[in-house]
C-alpha cells in the first residue's frame, strides 16, 4: 500500500530548465527515473544540466524554446516526442520578475511578466495537452507558482498579479482537462536564492528581509521542492487536482 514516487517510464518536460528551480527540478525528476527535457532560451547552459544528469545515470536532453513563442514550442515538442515519445509530465516553470513600485512599471515591463509568467504556462499548457489528448495518454501538469499568488508585496504589482492568474489558470486548466485524464496542479514556492533574486539575498537589505519577514527566517534550500514535485508527477498524486502547493515554511500564512 506503499504510493509510488518513481516516474520510470515518464517523460518529463521543464520550462526554464537552464537556472534555478527549473534545473534542480530537472535533476530530481530524473532521479525518480522520468526521461526529462530541458527546455529554455539558453541551450549551452541547458546542455550543462543535461551532462550533469546523464553524469549521475540519468535520461536527459535539452530543447531551445521560447515560453512566449507558440511555434517555438511546438518545435522542441517535436524534437522531444521524436526523441523520448509524447510528454506526459510538463512543468511550466519558466518565469521572469521586473519588481518595481506600482506607479513606476513601464507597459513594457508589465507585459513582458504578464506574456512570460501567464501566457507561457497558457502556450506550453495548450501544445502539451493537445499532444497528450492525441496520444490518448494520461498526464501530470504542474505550474510553477509563487507565494506571491497568495498575498501582494511592495513592489512587485505585475509579478504577483502574473502568480495569481497562474493559480486561476492551474484551477481552470484542472477542471476542463479532467476528462483526459490529465491532471493539473500547481506549486507556490516561497523565496530561494537562484540568479533571479541573488543580488537581492545577497545584500544586506535582503538579508534583513530574511530574519525579520520570512517566518522561518532562511531562504528554501532548491532540493526542498522536488519532493513536492514528485507527489504531484507520481501516482502518488492521482487524486490531487487543481491545488496549488505552498512550499514556504508557512510565508502564505504570513505575507505583509
Ligand atoms: N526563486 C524564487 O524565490 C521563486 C519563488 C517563487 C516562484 N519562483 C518561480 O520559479 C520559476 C523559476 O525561477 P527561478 O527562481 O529559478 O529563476 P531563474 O534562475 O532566473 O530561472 C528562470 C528560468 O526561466 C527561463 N525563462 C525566462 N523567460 C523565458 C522564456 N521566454 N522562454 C523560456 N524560458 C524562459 C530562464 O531560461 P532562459 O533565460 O535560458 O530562457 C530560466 O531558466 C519562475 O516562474 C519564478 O517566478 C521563484
Amino acid at each position: 500500500m506503499n504510493p509510488n514516487f518513481r516516474l520510470d517510464g515518464k517523460i518529463a518536460l521543464v520550462t526554464g530548465a537552464s537556472s534555478g528551480i527549473g534545473a534542480a527540478l530537472a535533476a530530481g525528476l530524473a532521479e525518480a527515473g522520468a526521461k526529462v527535457v530541458l527546455a529554455a532560451r539558453r541551450v549551452e547552459k541547458l546542455q550543462g544540466n543535461v551532462e550533469q544528469i546523464q553524469n549521475n545515470g540519468g535520461e536527459a536532453m535539452a530543447v531551445a524554446m521560447d515560453v512566449t513563442d507558440k511555434a517555438s514550442i511546438e518545435t522542441a515538442f517535436d524534437q522531444a516526442e521524436a526523441t523520448f515519445g509524447t510528454v506526459d509530465i510538463i512543468i511550466n516553470n519558466a518565469g521572469v520578475a521586473d519588481p518595481k513600485p506600482f506607479i513606476k512599471t513601464e507597459d513594457e515591463s508589465f507585459d513582458w511578466v504578464m506574456d512570460t509568467n501567464v501566457k507561457g504556462v497558457w502556450n506550453v499548457g495548450q501544445v502539451a495537452s493537445k499532444r497528450l489528448i492525441k496520444a490518448e495518454k494520461p498526464g501530470s501538469i504542474i505550474n510553477v507558482a509563487s507565494v506571491l499568488a497568495f498575498g501582494a508585496a511592495f513592489g512587485y504589482s505585475a509579478y504577483a498579479t502574473s502568480k495569481g492568474a497562474v493559480l486561476q489558470l492551474t484551477r481552470s486548466m484542472a477542471l476542463d482537462l479532467m476528462k483526459f485524464g490529465i491532471r493539473v496542479n500547481g506549486i507556490a514556492p516561497g523565496w530561494f536564492k537562484t540568479e533571479m533574486n541573488e543580488a537581492f539575498f545577497n545584500s544586506e537589505e535582503g538579508q534583513y528581509y530574511v530574519k525579520k519577514q520570512i517566518p522561518a527566517r532562511r531562504l528554501g534550500e532548491l532540493p526542498e521542492l522536488i519532493g513536492p514535485v514528485l507527489l504531484l508527477a507520481s501516482d502518488a498524486g492521482s487524486y490531487i487536482n487543481g491545488t496549488v502547493l505552498p512550499v514556504d515554511g508557512a510565508h502564505h500564512t504570513a505575507l505583509v
